[in-house]
């Protein structure tokens, strides 16, 4: 196994550039979630570590080693593409031996490989069968296996769950951390699906424009933000503008919010925080008591039940704040009631807009 580094990444198409001077370590076997909206650069990041493309500057390392002139076959790298690429006139069993036969390997060496790279997937009877005679969530298994039976040092995936609906989905993902584990193998996997990356990642980049906008631990990136683009991106969040105060942020009817963390500005500069729409408390403005924390008055102009938790929209102030409350059968709030927001300056992050 090993770790890839990539430094001062940056690929144009034309004028257009799809990658601006990304650096990301990713560690030896790790799993690290690319998260990004379309075209941000997460194919032509991956393709340039295969070395399926090659970058108008900067370096890439696989094991500590340069690979600018390593050829794609020599990497030693499985690749899952977006779309799984499997070829229909083969077998199963042709599909995935086919890494195996360009290398020249022996019949039975072959045979026994892909015997173990079915069985890892859990498709040990279906090897004679033909891509289109199995169903979504086998084809990705296929692609899976023809990735890895040429024991690669790192397992590139792109989106390979696209395809699938979601309760496939959910058992794929399931899966793929299984493997991913038992072959400890170091792992990059492409998604623009936020909760894909959250629950499956030890580490997530999120990329826009064919920049990295943010990295690290999925829970330092969720509970610490840096800009609206990642408190919104990863995760729903609720962003308040106003100026920068020595403890937070004034909003513009005066109403002062404290924050516990983020980037603090100059008293008086231009600022945003976030707040997770679970973090915020509401109560029906009556019955509310005195309390410390931040606080915001406000009417319920709608409530989406989504069966275990319902979403409220506060208005204020002609804004919407977007408060998340698990339905734990206490009685629910009224649309056009009055209430009275409350979450804790630990839950307040200040960012960039
Ligand atoms: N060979 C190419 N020629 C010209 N432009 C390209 C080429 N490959 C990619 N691009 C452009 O570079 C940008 C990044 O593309 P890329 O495929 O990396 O996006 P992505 O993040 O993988 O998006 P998606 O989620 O839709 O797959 C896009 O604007 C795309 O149109
Ligand atoms: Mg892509």
């Amino acid at each position: 196994m090993a770790e890839v580094q990539v430094e001062k990444l940056s690929r144009s198409f034309g004028a257009h550039k799809a990658l601006d001077n990304v650096s990301i370590d990713f560690p030896d076997g790790g799993f690290y979630a690319l998260l990004g909206p379309s075209g941000s650069g997460k194919t032509t990041l991956l393709r340039m570590i295969a070395g399926f493309d090659f970058p108008d500057a900067g370096s890439i390392r696989i094991g500590g080693e340069g690979v600018e002139r390593v050829p794609v076959e020599k990497r030693r790298i499985g690749m899952v593409f977006q779309s799984y690429a499997l070829f229909p006139n083969m077998s199963v069993a042709d599909n995935i031996a086919f890494g195996l036969s360009v290398r020249g390997e022996s019949k039975s060496e072959i045979a026994g490989a892909v015997q173990n790279a079915l069985d890892l997937v859990q498709l040990g009877k279906l090897g004679e069968r033909r891509p289109h005679q199995l169903s979504g969530g086998q084809r990705q298994r296929v692609a899976l296996a023809r990735a890895i039976v040429i024991k690669p040092r790192v397992l590139l995936l792109d989106e390979p769950l696209g395809a699938l609906d979601k309760a496939l989905r959910v058992d794929m993902q399931i899966e793929l951390k299984r493997i991913q584990r038992e072959i400890g193998i170091t792992t990059i996997f492409v998604t623009h699906d936020q909760e894909e990356a959250l629950t499956m990642s030890d580490r997530i980049g999120i990329l826009r424009d064919g920049r990295l906008v943010q990295e690290g631990p999925p829970e330092d990136i969720y509970d610490s933000p840096r800009s609206e683009f990642a408190a919104t991106f990863l995760g729903d969040a609720n962003i308040l503008r106003g100026d920068a105060t020595e403890d937070g942020i004034r909003l513009p009817d005066g109403t002062a919010i404290a924050a516990g963390s983020g980037v603090r500005k100059v008293a008086g500069a231009k600022v945003s925080c976030a707040v997770r729409p679970e973090r915020i408390q509401i109560a029906e403005a009556a019955g509310a008591d005195q309390a410390s924390g931040n606080l915001l008055r406000g009417r319920v102009s709608k409530r989406i039940f989504a069966g275990n938790s319902s979403t409220y929209f506060v208005d204020r102030d002609g804004e919407s704040i977007k408060v998340l409350v698990q339905n734990s059968g206490a009685e629910k709030l009224a649309e056009g009631a009055n209430v009275v927001l409350r979450w804790s300056p630990e839950s307040t992050v200040l960012i960039s807009s």
